[in-house]
């Protein structure tokens, strides 16, 4: 009141106008006939090593270094203790694979404890499971080998175990052991090794591809970081996309992911230089990614190399002829997947574990093909791989890396889908709200990669526009079948790519930092139907957005507030009394969880419908779920 005196008669309308405008509101009926049908695996994960997501990340292994690997193996993350020196040797190699070992030098005249610390991957999280250590040791000596797991500056012991070793100098001798811990109250953890020095004075010992573990999840052996793939069980995914992803593809044809390279025995596992600036072990291969596929009930999408790596000027794209071992390579790695053991490669399968072949059903030709020069050359690349693998296996689902169609085939083969990666700003992601509503329903789409880029943090702006995104494709989820953020994770102490969704630390209490758009997958994936019904409503889409499903007598009506200003929504459908309503908001758009703060968590309540009639207040900047029945 006092104001307007103040105010020109200009802004004084305006100020008015602007009241009047808060007055918002949408009505939405639910219609409880009909619908079409969603596609069951429509959020899911896509995954690759970037970002030490998987070695130091979600592989549950925590020495970094540990085979001394790549082209110029040095002593990173290793330190001496005691009066001894630490080397990489170059002459004990522990296999073919692994072409290094650990030298240990112990001078003349050492008495005391003697050996070596590993600091992991900026920490190690000792959790207060039982862990597991397995190395390989060679030169003579006959005693106690003792493991400890040290608080790096404070030296607390949280774990202390002594393991009997009877080694020789002929060849290497392997040793496993386990051991109790006590939680650590950070990652600040040193790994240490030692012997009594005495006993090897003048001598030296070799150390081969020295592992720990934490008690994985599902307790697999080489399996998972439980803390991580806990946090993977939490969103509910359906799908797995593996390898990658530019990690799929190699800088270079060498450095692809090479699928027979990461099987079977880890010392016998060479790993491989990653397209994201350091080396990866390859310790979680091929089966792991099964593995996890299988303990956490997700449909594998498994990539496949398709002849083009990412190096400009290099010798790929490969064509013709050069591109045929490629494509028996790749039937190979299905043989590994999918024959019986009578197969070839199928008993290779076997004798590694897993008698029944795996489950794939869905298989990607490459990784962005649309990208570095790959385009021309796709059309061909895809076809023929296409057209070897459909004749091999022609119920499996072969997915083109790209939907560009000047990239493709002029006909795609029937039953292809297509892959759509979709970085984008949070504008551009609203404004792609209706980009599937008038797609040709005959071609089905995966959006294999999504999400606002170039931030570092998602705040609650950026993952509201993901979720009007989101809206988007469930609204078409007829057409569009699977859909991931990427990436998924992020060690944040080494990263090359952000924002992601499930950034980590070391700390075993604190690991997992829920972001913003963390919890809008959550969200999503959790409250899912099997039929988009239709909704009417007075009001057009913006900034309000929403979708509605069923499954059965359960209803989903997903809302997105892309703006400022509070909503106030009522949602009809009719027959329905009782809800819960999930709220992620927050008034401040650059509002976000990170590593130092957490400001956006979802609240949740009862709600009742009366007469089927659900009324709330939809806050500014803010993604709902209605679950009602
Ligand atoms: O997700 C990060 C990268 O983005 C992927 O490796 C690549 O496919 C895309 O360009």
């Amino acid at each position: 009141m006092v104001a307007f005196s103040t105010l020109s008669g200009l802004s004084a309308l305006s100020l008015l106008f602007s009241l009047v405008q808060k007055v918002h509101g949408v009505s939405l009926e639910v219609s409880t006939e009909g619908g079409n049908s969603s596609s069951p695996l429509l959020y899911g994960f896509m995954f690759e090593d970037i970002n030490y997501s998987n070695d130091g990340g979600i592989y549950g292994q925590l020495l970094q270094n540990n085979g001394l690997q790549g082209s110029s193996p040095n002593l990173t993350a290793w330190a001496s203790v005691g009066d001894a020196t630490i080397s990489v040797d170059a002459e004990n190699p522990l296999t073919s694979a692994i072409p290094h070992s650990l030298r240990l030098d112990v001078p003349e005249g050492t008495t005391g404890q003697v050996g070596f610390t590993n600091e992991g991957y900026w920490g190690i999280p000792v959790d207060g499971s039982t862990f597991q250590s397995y190395f390989w040791i060679k030169g003579d000596f006959s005693n106690n080998v003792t493991i400890r797991l040290v608080g790096t500056n404070s030296g607390t012991e949280y774990a202390s175990t002594s393991v009997e070793v009877s080694s020789n100098a002929d060849e290497f001798t392997y040793i496993t052991t386990s051991f109790p811990t006590t939680k650590a109250p950070d990652g600040d953890v040193l790994y240490e090794l030692t012997v009594d020095g005495e006993l090897v004075a003048g001598r030296s010992l070799n150390f081969g591809l020295l592992q720990l573990f934490p008690e994985t999840y599902k307790s697999r052996y080489n399996g998972l970081k439980p803390q991580l793939a806990n946090a993977l069980e939490s969103i509910k995914g359906s799908f797995l996309r593996f390898p990658g992803g530019n990690n799929l593809e190699g800088d270079t044809e060498e450095t692809r992911w090479k699928w027979n390279e990461t099987i079977g025995p880890v010392e016998d596992r060479p790993g491989h230089q990653g397209t994201w600036t350091y080396y990866n072990t390859d310790g979680l291969g091929l089966m792991e990614y099964f593995y996890w596929c299988e303990d956490l009930n997700l449909t594998p999408v498994l990539g496949v190399w398709a002849g083009f790596a990412l190096e400009s000027g290099g010798n790929t794209p490969f064509t013709g002829d050069a591109l045929q071992p490629y494509i028996d390579d790749t039937l190979n790695e299905l043989e590994f997947i999918l024959g019986d053991s009578s197969t070839t490669y199928g008993s290779l399968r076997a004798t590694y574990g897993h008698e029944e072949p795996f489950d794939v059903t869905l298989v990607e030709i490459g990784n962005e093909d649309n990208l570095g020069g790959g385009c021309e050359s796709y059309a061909e690349r895809f076809t023929a791989f296409y057209d070897a693998i459909h004749a091999a296996y022609p119920d499996l689902i072969l997915i083109a890396s790209t939907d560009n169609a000047s990239c493709l085939p002029s006909t795609l083969p029937e039953g292809a889908w297509l892959d759509f990666h979709d970085y984008n700003t949070a504008d551009g992601l609203v404004s792609e709200f209706n980009l599937f509503d008038n797609k040709d329903r005959s071609v089905p789409y995966f959006i294999g990669e999504y999400s606002r880029w170039e931030i570092e943090w998602p705040s609650i702006k950026n993952s509201v526009a993901e979720a009007v995104y989101m809206i988007g494709l469930e609204r078409n989820s007829d057409v569009v079948k699977m859909a991931a953020y990427a990436p998924l994770l992020q060690l944040v102490n080494s990263t090359q790519w952000t924002p992601d969704l499930i950034p980590f630390t070391q700390n075993p209490t604190n690991m997992i930092i829920e972001t913003v758009s963390y919890y809008v997958q959550q969200m999503f994936s959790v409250n899912r139907g099997d039929t988009i019904k239709e909704v009417t409503s007075d009001s057009a889409f913006g900034p309000v957005y929403w979708v509605a499903s069923s499954a059965g007598d359960n209803y989903y009506v997903k809302l997105a507030n892309y703006g400022s200003e509070t909503q106030d929504v009522v949602v009809s459908i009719p027959g329905l009394s009782s809800g819960k309503l999930t709220v992620l908001a927050d008034n401040d758009p650059e509002a976000s969880n990170t590593d130092t703060q957490t400001l956006v968590t979802p609240s949740e309540k009862d709600v009742t419908g009366e007469d089927g009639s659900f009324s709330f207040t939809l806050p500014a900047w803010s993604v709902a779920v209605l679950a009602a029945n």
